[in-house]
């Protein structure tokens, strides 16, 4: 049963004390409503995915309720500031870099060296994200492929009976979902045009390259350069591994293969959820531990491609992947 909260006291205390256990709340920001978990919780951000049913892991923007406290998990720069400042909170997510003591978990950002961070601009979700004290993980909370929801009805009409609630603050009134503004590169890039104008971010910050549109990540479209951009262990990955070679590091899953060097278990349970909680990091530790033992290759176990598993399989088949 999703529960309805009121956007009152009561209804915002119970919500950030939801998010709070690593349960998942919808609420309402400016732009569309949003699924919200504890960014810093992996296993929260797997049931983000799972509740959405997304056949592959996008990176997630993580929601603060405040400008100082968004850039402290990432490498921002000069423009960066200015932009924040001029306007958030408001409809804008600015992509950056990770810092290294970043706590967001590595799954949030499917993996990815960067985080795309943003204060947005409705009072109630203001209150919500400063009451939960972590940062927010949250796509539009649709059902992947559904329309982006403007009310809690709509949200209802998709995730009902798959979210612990949803914090009702009315109608949006931007109506479609934020500007997102890569700053990783010398040159700014427009990654989905939103609730900002291009224009006004030009006039803060000069000219900004457009032409990288990342689409609905419901509907899978993927720019190449951002598929690029995912991270790929250093090692090769060789899938569906039965047995484990002795130059080669092991993904596990379920019960373990005899013989691998260095080892990494997904979920020794075999669920996919806590497995998909575990993937990113456990490719960076194999990539490392796994160096430091002279493995020369990660075998990856099989995991099953019902629910998460599938967005598990999607990630390794482009680790596997021949490199160009
Ligand atoms: O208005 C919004 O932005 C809403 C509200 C809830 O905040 N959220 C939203 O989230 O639209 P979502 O997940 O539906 O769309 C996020 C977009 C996707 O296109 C995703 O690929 C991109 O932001 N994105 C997130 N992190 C990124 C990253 N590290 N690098 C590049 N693109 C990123
Ligand atoms: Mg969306």
């Amino acid at each position: 049963m999703t529960e309805v909260l009121n956007a009152d006291g009561h209804g915002l205390a119970r919500a950030a004390r939801l998010l709070r256990d690593g349960a998942l709340v919808a609420f309402g920001t400016e732009t569309v409503y949003g699924l919200g978990g504890d960014a810093g919780n992996a296993a929260a951000v797997a049931a983000i995915f799972q509740a959405k049913g997304r056949p592959r892991f996008n990176p997630l923007i993580a929601h603060y309720p405040a400008a100082g406290e968004a850039l402290r998990h990432v490498e921002a720069d000069d423009r960066a500031v200015r932009v924040a400042r001029r306007f958030w909170p408001g409809p804008l997510t600015l992509v950056l870099r990770r810092r290294a003591d970043c706590p967001v978990a590595l799954l949030a950002g499917a993996g990815l060296d960067t985080l795309a961070v943003r204060v947005p601009g409705h009072p109630v979700a203001l209150e919500l994200l400063r009451l939960a004290a972590t940062p927010i993980a949250a796509p539009s909370a649709n059902r992947s492929g559904a329309v982006s929801p403007t009310t809690a009805r709509h949200v209802l009409d998709g995730l009902s009976g798959r979210i612990a609630a949803v914090l009702d603050s009315g109608p949006c009134a931007v109506g479609v979902e934020s500007t997102v503004l890569d700053l990783t590169g010398e040159r700014p890039v427009l990654l989905r045009p939103g609730g900002v104008a291009i224009e006004d971010i030009e006039a803060l910050i000069g000219p900004v390259r457009r032409g990288m549109p990342l689409g609905d990540p419901g509907e899978g479209v993927r720019s190449p350069g951002l598929l690029a951009s995912h991270y790929a262990p250093a090692l090769p990955v060789r899938l569906d591994a039965v047995s484990v070679a002795d130059d080669e590091a092991l993904l596990s899953f379920g019960l373990p293969l005899p013989g691998a060097r260095c080892q990494f278990q997904l979920s020794a349970a075999g669920n996919v959820a806590e497995a998909a909680s575990r993937l990113f990091d456990g490719l960076r530790w194999l990539d490392a531990e796994g160096a430091r033992v002279g493995a020369r290759r990660i075998a990856a176990m099989p995991v099953p491609e019902t629910g998460l598993g599938l967005a598990i399989a999607d990630r390794l088949q482009r680790a596997a992947a021949p490199r160009g």
